[in-house]
């Protein structure tokens, strides 16, 4: 049975060199890469005496056919594999295909959610305060291209580095569940009745979005770039640092201020199903951070030369600096207090998540002693203690299986 805690599970070390076979044949299938971009190999040698390519070069991804071997599920490696990323198993990284499993049994879709009481709140002239509005706008203003820039870090970025099938497969789920959350922002915005403009527009004009994205944007940047590939230390670690970004500060961090806030909301029966919407993005959200934590781990265990005194440093700054930009954010969404919240308990709310986070990843705590204020939130990721919702809704899709399609 899974679970939905944020515990960290990585393929333990002893596991890494396990396998049905304990040779180190290299297994490609040359369908793995377009004839474009297969180049002659350059090889290098390696302790067993056999000629390999030479870690992330293309010709490192492609072997020729005659050189075929079936894929030994021990030869698979997060980054920098030599195994054929077409065949999904043997499995090796069995948390990618459980998380995988979950997200699936999680499937929602946007419209299913009844936005008539919302609707009536926000056209009710008295129905929200002034500063409850602005919190919907901004926080609106901010995801509605937050996930878009998720979606295009996976599809356009981390995806090609990544060389377990396992894992690329739970990246195509997260990338189309980022699909259905841009969705959803857009469904609510629709709802409302919202300006387009102002809201699509919210992360140039809005300067603390702006800000949360300018920090962002330059880490899906650097592994997009077409001549960007792996395989050296310094460009590994470029990519390290582009995954623990994305999942420890863009969906563990980022999207807290914002989650809290339309979840308090919806605590007060106010927008409720925009904070129905919000509940499951957070979960998916947190499935994501911990899949991402995972790999991240992975990454570490088998590349520990990555992980230096200067790249934590660098990864600490990076920590520091997000709780900042966060901490603006909330600032600039409450500029006073408002449904029992204030900026200043957001201070104490995003040390700790990126305490939690530092922690997953093999960092100390970056500011000891932090608590959670609030509490709540912690259930909100637990759906199950509240409704069954996603059981109701596997029953629905499975049923969908039924249908002709001719
Ligand atoms: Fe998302
Ligand atoms: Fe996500």
């Amino acid at each position: 049975m899974l679970t939905w805690d944020e515990e960290v599970k990585p393929t333990p070390p002893t596991q890494l060199n396990s396998g049905f076979i304990q040779s180190r044949e290299v297994s490609h299938s040359p369908l793995s890469q377009a004839p474009s971009e297969i180049s002659p190999a350059v090889t290098r040698t390696l302790d067993d005496g056999a000629a390999r390519p030479a870690a992330g070069s293309v010709a490192a991804r492609v072997v020729q056919a005659t050189a075929h071997r079936r894929v030994n599920a021990a030869d698979k490696r997060i980054i920098n594999g030599q195994t054929d990323v077409n065949q999904l198993v043997p499995f090796k990284y069995k948390w990618a295909w459980e998380k995988y499993l979950a997200t699936c049994a999680n499937h929602w879709m946007p419209q299913e959610v009844n936005m008539n009481r919302d609707i009536a709140l926000w056209k009710d002239p008295n129905g929200l305060t002034e500063d409850e509005r602005r919190i919907i706008k901004r926080n609106l203003g901010f995801f509605v291209t937050a996930d878009s820039l998720a979606a295009n870090n996976i599809v356009l970025g981390t995806y090609r580095h990544i060389t377990a099938p396992e894992c690329r497969q739970f990246l195509l789920r997260q990338a189309f569940e980022e699909a259905i959350h841009t969705h959803a922002y857009q469904y609510i915005v629709e709802s409302l009745g919202l300006d387009e403009a102002e809201i699509f527009n919210a992360y140039n004009e809005v300067q603390s979005i702006r800000d949360k994205d300018q920090f962002l944007i330059p880490f899906i940047e650097a592994i997009m770039d077409p001549n960007f590939h792996t395989g050296t230390p310094q460009n590994d670690q470029t990519l390290l640092k582009s995954l623990i970004v994305f999942a420890c500060l863009m969906e563990g961090l980022f999207f807290y201020v914002g989650f809290t806030q339309i979840l308090a909301l919806g605590r007060q029966n106010k927008m409720t199903g925009a904070a129905e919407q919000y509940q499951y993005i957070l979960r998916d959200e947190s499935m994501h951070c911990n899949f991402g934590i995972d790999l991240i781990n992975q990454l570490k265990l088998e590349n520990p030369h990555l992980w230096t005194a200067d790249f934590k440093a660098e990864i600490k700054e990076l920590f520091q600096k997000a709780v900042e930009l966060e901490y603006k954010y909330a600032e600039d969404t409450m500029p006073r207090g408002v449904l029992g919240m204030n900026a200043s308990m957001f201070k104490g709310y995003l040390r700790y998540i990126a305490n939690r986070r530092a922690t997953q990843i093999g960092l100390e705590a970056l500011f000891p002693n932090e608590e959670n204020p609030f509490p709540w939130m912690s259930e909100m990721i637990d759906l199950k203690k509240e409704r069954n919702f996603f059981e109701t809704r596997v029953i629905e899709y499975q049923s969908g299986g039924a249908l002709s399609w001719d």
